[in-house]
C-alpha cells in the first residue's frame, strides 16, 4: 500500500507492506536510525517518537495506520546547531551515559513537558518515564534535567526592545 507520513515537517510518500512497524518507516525507509529499537516488544520505550502530538512506542504502531501522520523524531528537535531546550538539560545534567536509551527518554520529556508544562513535578516524571527504561544513569539525572527543561520552557521569553 502506498502511505504518507509527514516527518519532521517532511512529508515522505512510500509503498509499504502492510505489516511494517513506524520504527521500520522511519529506519529503514526513511534512513532516520536515531529512533532506536531497545526490544521491539512495547518495554522499553527506546523507539518512543511523538505522533498527531501525543507521545507513541513506533514498535508498536503499524506504519500503514500512521498514514497522514505528524511524526516528530528525535532527529527533529534540534535547529541547526541549536539543541532543543531538552536536548541541552540532558547535556548539561549529564542525563545519558551509553545514550542507547537517550532518544525515547527525550520524545517523551517532550511530550510530557508540553502536557503539564510549569506544574510539571519530580514525581510525575518518574511516574511517566515508567515504560521508558535506562540501564545505565539511575534515572536521577534524567529527571534532573527533565525538570530543568521544563522550567527553562515555561519561563517566559524575554521582552524585546521596541526602537
Ligand atoms: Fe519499542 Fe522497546 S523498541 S518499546
Ligand atoms: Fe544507557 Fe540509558 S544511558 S541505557
Amino acid at each position: 500500500m502506498s502511505v504518507i507520513l509527514y516527518v519532521n515537517g517532511t512529508p515522505y510518500r512510500r509503498d509499504i507492506e502492510d505489516r511494517i512497524l513506524l520504527v521500520q518507516f522511519l529506519r529503514e525507509h526513511l534512513h532516520l536510525t536515531g529512533t532506536h529499537v531497545g526490544c521491539d516488544t512495547t518495554q522499553c520505550g527506546a523507539c518512543t517518537v511523538i505522533m498527531d502530538g501525543v507521545a507513541v512506542k513506533s514498535c508498536t504502531v503499524l506504519a500503514a495506520s500512521a498514514d497522514g501522520a505528524q511524526v516528530t523524531t528525535i532527529e527533529g528537535l534540534a535547529r541547526g546547531e541549536t539543541l532543543h531546550p531538552v536536548q541541552e538539560a540532558f547535556r548539561a545534567h549529564h542525563g545519558l551515559q551509553c545514550g542507547f536509551c537517550t532518544p525515547g527518554m527525550l520524545m517523551m520529556a517532550v511530550d510530557m513537558i508540553a502536557r503539564h508544562g510549569a506544574a510539571l513535578t519530580e514525581e510525575t516524571v518518574r511516574d511517566e518515564l515508567e515504560g521508558n527504561l535506562c540501564r545505565c544513569t539511575g534515572y536521577q539525572n534524567i529527571v534532573k534535567a527533565i525538570m530543568s527543561a521544563s522550567a527553562a520552557m515555561s519561563r517566559p521569553a524575554p521582552a524585546s526592545k521596541v526602537a
